[in-house]
């Protein structure tokens, strides 16, 4: 993995948006692209559709930071983004569907868990 990832993630609209707001704003694999400006098209190393669910974020972005960061090196995983942009659903979730946080740790818990040589404190 390079040293730093930038992938996008699209919400579907909320109900008091208008449905033709994003009507411009076109995917093709990890370019993003509007139609309304003459060569504006933008490529990241992943873009998630409004189909993405935060578990497919984190398998995809996330979960090798973590596995890496066990291995001894450092990682930082942040969302950024405009207000109401998704940053908190696809940080902490809900119960319903958990956030990459939250998929963090269960993703600590269970490389600590399969650890064999781990040093236990009693
Ligand atoms: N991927 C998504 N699927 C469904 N609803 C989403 C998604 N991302 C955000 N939302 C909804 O959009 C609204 C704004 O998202 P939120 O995470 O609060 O934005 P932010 O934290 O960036 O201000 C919330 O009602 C949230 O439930
Ligand atoms: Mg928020």
């Amino acid at each position: 993995m390079d040293a730093v990832n930038v992938a996008v993630r699209l919400r579907p609209l909320l109900p008091r948006e208008p449905s033709d707001a994003v009507a411009n704003w076109k995917l093709a694999g990890r370019s993003i692209t509007c139609a309304k400006v003459p060569n504006a098209s933008f490529t990241f190393d992943h873009v998630f559709d409004q189909t993405s669910t935060n578990s497919g974020v984190f398998e995809a972005i996330a979960k090798p930071i973590v596995q890496s960061t066990l291995a001894g090196f450092h990682g930082t995983i942040f969302a950024y983004g405009q207000t109401s942009s998704g940053k908190t659903h696809t940080m902490m979730g809900s119960n319903r569907e958990p956030g990459i946080i939250h998929l963090a740790l269960d993703e600590i818990f269970n490389i600590i868990s399969e650890c064999s040589h781990r040093l236990i404190l009693t």
